[in-house]
């Protein structure tokens, strides 16, 4: 089989694919920022044939015009806005209001829309009860989900009520996740306080309790703030994937970002911030031998893996851990705070890129190698870490259901396998066997 791209007048580009000796047009697709695609729609239909792509490495499952990376070059862009001068200068929930709506909002439209988050953020009294029935150490991540999906049963979807629902879980997540922290520590809930900021507010209602005053910390909250801003899309992943393959099915908001939740929740996505800081913890109880480590994560036997480390598809650098590394410093100083962590963190990093292993497979430190440490510094307990990337990553899951459900053309998701089980065979009954 062979495939090579053409130009043609008609179609501007083609790709020729071979198959059995004959020849497939397939057309081309080029996006805004020339990256190309060949289009198979058509092909099974033209000689039965499917295209194989186990782990979708190479597999554009949808046109999308909200984040754009480039991989090679270490550059990540939500709506066209680089990641840097947001993180400087935006706040979280302008940035969640530009993913979802497509632009920032002007002045009118931000009042509007800051001003209806906060006037959602309560949940219904009932669904405090829900706590009750978790066992005191269950995962707040698998509380997370249960909550969510659970939001449908108070807040059923038509139609009219998909924009206003997005609101609703945008406002609510925050009072979900540190209402689970609460109930996992035995204080009382603590309602959100609406003139706070978002990240504000989620500190308030973690940290406050009734006994003293709690003030939120400005370095706390403005390092909140650039976290779920770094979080907060990234195209393709395995949760937005999983988000669009499961609102393909036209399940409601709640189900379909609940899915998205437990997808984020395993160790090799947004589960991986939490074993950062275990890995790292585990290094220092050992003595701080990083260098020992280095070399276990380098023996495919010993089925330990560096975390925090490698991306499907940053080959260069990932530009959220460079943030995120100078942002650590700067966070741990504001407030005080020593964390040897940080100094196994950096001396892990330089061992690692160092070394032939890790150097030809492009493996670098990803946003979670550095980010569980600023989330430590501002007091957040590690198995929160996880929830927190769920906070970050909500407004990208609901602008890829939104952007798919706007776009009349979206088809139910439905990939192709290839099957390898025994051919036709004859059924044996039980009394024969
Ligand atoms: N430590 C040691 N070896 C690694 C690591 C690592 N962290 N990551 C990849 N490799 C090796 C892997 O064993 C393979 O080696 P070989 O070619 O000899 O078989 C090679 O590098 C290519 O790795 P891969 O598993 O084919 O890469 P992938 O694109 O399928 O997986 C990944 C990407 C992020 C799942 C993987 O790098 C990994 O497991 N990293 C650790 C977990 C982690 O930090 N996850 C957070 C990802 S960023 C936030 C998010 O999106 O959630």
């Amino acid at each position: 089989m062979t495939t090579q791209a053409t130009s043609t007048k008609a179609n501007p580009a083609t790709a020729k694919l071979t198959l059995n000796g004959k020849d497939y047009d397939l057309p081309v697709i080029v996006g805004t920022e020339g990256e190309t695609a060949v289009d198979v729609r058509k092909f099974r239909d033209a000689s039965g044939a499917i295209t194989y792509d186990p782990g979708y490495g190479n597999t554009g499952a949808c046109s999308s015009a909200i984040t754009f990376i480039d991989g090679d070059k270490g550059i990540l862009q939500y709506r066209g806005y680089p990641i840097e001068e947001l993180a400087r200068g935006a706040s979280f929930l302008e940035v969640a209001y530009l993913l979802i709506y497509g632009k920032l909002p002007n002045k009118q439209e931000w009042a509007d829309f800051s001003g209806q988050i906060t006037l959602h953020t309560l949940i219904h009294e009932d669904m405090k009860k829900f706590f009750e029935g978790y066992p005191s150490g269950a995962h707040p991540m698998a509380i997370l989900a249960a909550m969510v999906a659970s939001l449908s049963t108070y807040y059923p979807e038509d139609a009219a009520s998909f924009n206003l629902n997005i609101t609703r879980l945008l406002a609510k997540l925050p009072t979900i996740a540190a209402f689970s922290y609460k109930k996992s520590i035995g204080q009382p809930f603590v309602y959100p306080r609406n003139e706070l900021s978002y990240a504000g507010n989620f500190l308030n209602m973690m940290f406050a309790v009734p006994s003293a005053t709690y003030t939120v910390k400005p370095e706390v909250e403005k390092a909140l703030n650039l976290l779920l801003i770094l979080h907060a899309d990234h195209e393709q992943n395995c949760s937005t994937s999983t988000v669009r393959m499961v609102g393909s099915s036209k399940a409601n908001l709640f189900a379909t970002i609940a899915s998205g939740i437990s997808a984020l929740s395993g160790p090799l996505h947004g589960g991986a911030n939490q074993e950062v800081i275990e890995m790292l913890e585990s290094i220092r109880a050992a003595g701080g031998d990083h260098q020992k480590f280095v070399a276990q994560s380098k023996d495919h036997g010993s089925n330990v893996k560096l975390m925090g480390f490698g991306h499907r598809v940053y080959k260069n650098f990932d530009p959220r851990a460079k943030i995120l590394k100078e942002a650590a410093d700067d966070v741990l100083k504001a407030l005080g705070v020593k964390d040897p962590t940080l100094d196994i963190a950096k001396g892990l990093e330089e061992v690692a890129l160092r070394d032939d292993y890790f150097v030809s497979r492009k493996l670098y430190p990803n946003v979670d190698f550095y980010s569980g440490i600023i989330y430590r510094a501002l007091g957040i307990p590690t198995d929160m870490f996880t929830v927190m990337f769920a906070i970050g990553r909500l407004p990208g899951w609901v602008a890829h259901l939104k952007e798919m459900r706007d776009d009349t053309t979206t088809r139910i998701n439905r990939p192709r396998q290839i099957y390898t089980g025994p051919t036709k065979r004859a059924f044996v009954p039980l009394s024969s066997r």
